[in-house]
């Protein structure tokens, strides 16, 4: 039985994970942000689930959750990374969304009258299918973007090194995604894919340091998974995204320092 810490787990892949890890017999510490919605997912998995308040982008969160693990396990055998905030068109479409609905409150005559008089008014107000390029992405949503998906899992792993330092085999998980990869680089999807780039460089960077401490550490892509993130024409489910994270789990040997999806090594 491994002792095994999900982020991001109250829903989605991360809870998936947690039900295929505790179904085979490890003991899993299942965090979310919000502590009620953790309860209320770990009680929906049978098995050894352990529901902890977790905010990745919150240090003071970090620490605390360390402490107490540190005190009543004393060690950790594998941190899985999977808090992740989505792509920049999903808060574009957010914010088209919030946009649309002034913009049909201040038009409602005419949106009454007929769609194809609202078109051309929409387009002049930015109302389009367009998605933000580079160019045009606001920064701060960038930040927030790393604030999760890259800085979160540096912190997680900079906090818990100490415990999965005194397992037998110590490993560090990265849900990343091939958005991240360096030949799918584009600029849509900007900030999304700039954290995942990132986060792959920061598991590149730190796999000898980790490897003098006996701890393994490698990134994977679930796939185009159906959650709120991956939105509901994805063509895979929950069970298919967490799959090779949990194959890695169980996976013995010396791997480190790659890059997987579908069980499969591939290019960073
Ligand atoms: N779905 C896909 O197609 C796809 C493809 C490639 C990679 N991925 C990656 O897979 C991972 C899981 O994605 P998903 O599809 O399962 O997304 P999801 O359904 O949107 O779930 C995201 C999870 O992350 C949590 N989270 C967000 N910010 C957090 C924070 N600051 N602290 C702690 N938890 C936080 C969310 O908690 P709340 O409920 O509190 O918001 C939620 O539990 C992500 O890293 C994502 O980038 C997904």
């Amino acid at each position: 039985m491994k002792t095994i810490l999900v982020t991001g787990a109250n829903r989605g892949i991360g809870l998936e994970i947690c039900r295929q890890l505790a179904q085979s017999g490890h003991r899993v510490i299942l965090t979310s942000r919000d502590e009620v919605r953790g309860k209320e997912a770990a009680a929906s998995i049978k098995g050894t689930v352990i529901a902890k308040q977790l905010d990745v982008t919150n240090e003071l969160s970090v620490q605390r959750l360390y402490k107490e693990l540190n005190s009543i396990y004393g060690t950790m055998d594998v941190l899985i990374n999977n808090a992740g905030v989505g792509t920049d068109s999903e808060l574009y479409r957010h914010n088209r969304y919030e946009r649309a609905k002034l913009f049909v409150k201040s038009h409602l005559s005419i949106a009454y009258t007929s769609i194809r008089n609202l078109m051309p008014i929409a387009k002049k107000a930015g109302i389009t299918g367009k998605r933000p390029g580079a160019l045009d992405i606001d920064i701060s949503s960038v930040k927030n973007i790393m604030e999760t998906n890259l800085y979160g899992p540096w912190r997680l792993i900079q906090a818990f090194t100490p415990m999965l330092e005194k397992s037998n085999d110590g490993q560090i998980i990265n849900i990343s995604s091939g958005m991240g990869s360096y030949s799918q680089l584009s600029g849509y999807y900007s900030g999304y894919s700039l954290s995942k780039y990132s986060l792959n460089a920061l598991t590149i960077m730190l796999t000898n340091e980790l490897s003098y401490k006996g701890i393994r550490i490698n990134a994977m892509c679930p796939g185009w998974v159906k959650t709120r993130m991956g939105g509901p024409n994805a063509p895979l489910n929950v069970s298919e995204g967490a799959d090779t994270a949990v194959w890695l789990v169980n996976l013995d040997g010396s791997t480190t320092g790659k890059f997987f999806r579908r069980r499969k090594e591939i290019e960073w």
